[in-house]
């Protein structure tokens, strides 16, 4: 199924969605191998299974009308992993972009990608680069990869790029604050940090994901693996977000 086919929320999804919805969703997509490995498959059918669960929840987060939906989609570590794991999942990518371009355009949804993305395949650069540029001016939803991404990475690319403004002499250390050093971050483009991060499969660890910006992110985890993940299990995340109270340090009201 593709984006368009369910764009419209049903009457019972859109009742039973809280008031109270987070801005920004980040989601740690974990649990495609033991998926693959308890059916008795290879790992590149987890992974297929995975890109589907990803189309489904792009669709719910848009007719929800949550602003960003950020995707830990292959990490910095990722590349340890077999080549030709590697190569199956930035085919997937590239398909999962071929597939969903047009529906990206029609329902407004701006991809951009996190990371470090040059060192990403040819095809799949050439494909990202594709729909980024597509999709650049719309605003209805950002749906973020995060490729070859990692947290760490991202705050040491900051801490060079701050090092050499200073160097420059366009930057005066003293002036370096929270916001000097959120704006160095690729997640800069993202508009705001996540108000809600989900991991599912069962694992309770951030693994190198929006170390920064999760500082203050409810965080919530979900045992279902991530092909299992759907609109119901998405939907219980959501719900669960809605009875969290949010005190940012302070105390509550
Ligand atoms: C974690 O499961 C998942 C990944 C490392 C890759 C995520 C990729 C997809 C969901 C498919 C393609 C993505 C797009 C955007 C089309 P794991 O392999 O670590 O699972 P395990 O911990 O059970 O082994």
């Amino acid at each position: 199924m593709r984006l368009h086919e369910s764009v419209t929320s049903t009457k019972d999804e859109s009742s039973a969605l809280p008031a109270a919805l987070p801005r920004h969703v980040a989601i740690i997509m974990d649990g495609n191998g033991r998926w693959a490995k308890r059916r008795g498959l290879g790992r590149s059918d987890g992974h297929r299974a995975g890109a589907e669960s990803v189309r489904a929840i792009v669709r719910m987060a848009r007719r929800a009308g949550i602003g960003t939906l950020t995707l830990y989609a292959f990490s910095e570590q990722n590349w340890s992993r077999p080549a030709t794991e590697v190569q199956g999942l930035f085919s997937l990518l590239v398909d999962f972009l071929a597939s969903e371009r047009d529906e990206l355009r029609r329902h407004e949804i701006r991809l951009v990608a996190i990371g470090h993305t040059d060192k990403l395949p040819l095809p799949a650069r050439l494909a990202l680069r594709k729909v980024v540029d597509d999709t650049r001016a719309h605003t209805a939803m950002t749906l973020a990869l995060c490729l070859s991404y990692g947290g760490r990475e991202d705050l040491v690319q900051a801490a060079r790029s701050l090092a050499e403004q200073v160097r420059a002499g366009t930057l005066d250390p003293a002036t370096i604050d929270e916001s000097t050093l959120a704006r160095s971050l690729w997640t800069a483009r993202l508009g705001g940090d996540p108000d809600l991060v989900i991991r599912t499969s069962g694992e309770q660890r951030l693994s190198n994901f929006l170390l920064w910006e999760s500082a203050y992110a409810e965080l919530v985890f979900s045992d279902v693996d991530w092909p299992d993940f759907r609109e119901a299990e998405f939907l219980a995340a959501l719900q669960a977000f809605a009875g969290r109270q949010r005190r940012f340090g302070a105390v509550a009201a």
